[in-house]
């Protein structure tokens, strides 16, 4: 999992996390309750991760491999969190996009989140530009 968020940092697009990443670090400290994992002839093509608050609600995060995009991976992932934050008795899940994350705003959309907002010039990239993130919820 850690391998392929670092993979999916490199793109320097999707994800706000960026180059370089402590492979090492981040898998001895991924928190296992509340993420999925896709799988394809035993390799993680995907996952994604609930952080679940005390308030009910859970932020979500995921990630497809590029050659697994397009294909429902990233759908089938979010049905089992929906499945599964109903089960936790959350009663909203919540994320944040980036506005030019066509792909990841269509998924978001396709199973009911609506946008609630945006964050001004909120996260520094390391090339020093400054960019919008768009909050979406889904009430459960
Ligand atoms: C966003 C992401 C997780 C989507 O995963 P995926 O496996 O490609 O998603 P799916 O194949 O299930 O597609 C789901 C929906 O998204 C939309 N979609 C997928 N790719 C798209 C694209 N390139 N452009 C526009 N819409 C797209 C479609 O509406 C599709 O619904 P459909 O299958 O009914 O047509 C994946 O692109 C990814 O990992 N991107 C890089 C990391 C990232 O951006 N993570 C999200 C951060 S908020």
């Amino acid at each position: 999992m850690a391998l392929l968020f670092a993979a999916v940092a490199e793109e320097r697009d999707g994800i706000a996390a960026e180059p370089p990443v402590d492979v090492e670090r981040r898998a001895a400290h991924w928190h296992l309750g509340g993420t999925f994992v896709a799988l394809a002839g035993g390799e993680i093509v995907g996952a994604l991760f609930v952080d679940e608050s005390g308030f009910g609600f859970g932020e979500l995060g995921m990630f497809v491999a590029r050659d697994w995009r397009g294909r429902g991976v990233g759908s089938a992932l979010v049905v089992a969190a929906i499945d599964w934050a109903r089960t936790r008795r959350l009663h909203k899940l919540v994320l944040s996009v980036f506005p030019h994350n066509e792909a990841a705003v269509a998924l978001y959309r396709k199973f009911g989140f609506v946008e609630e907002g945006r964050r001004t010039k909120h996260i520094r990239r390391s090339n020093g530009e400054l960019w919008d993130l768009v909050d979406m919820g889904l009430l459960l």
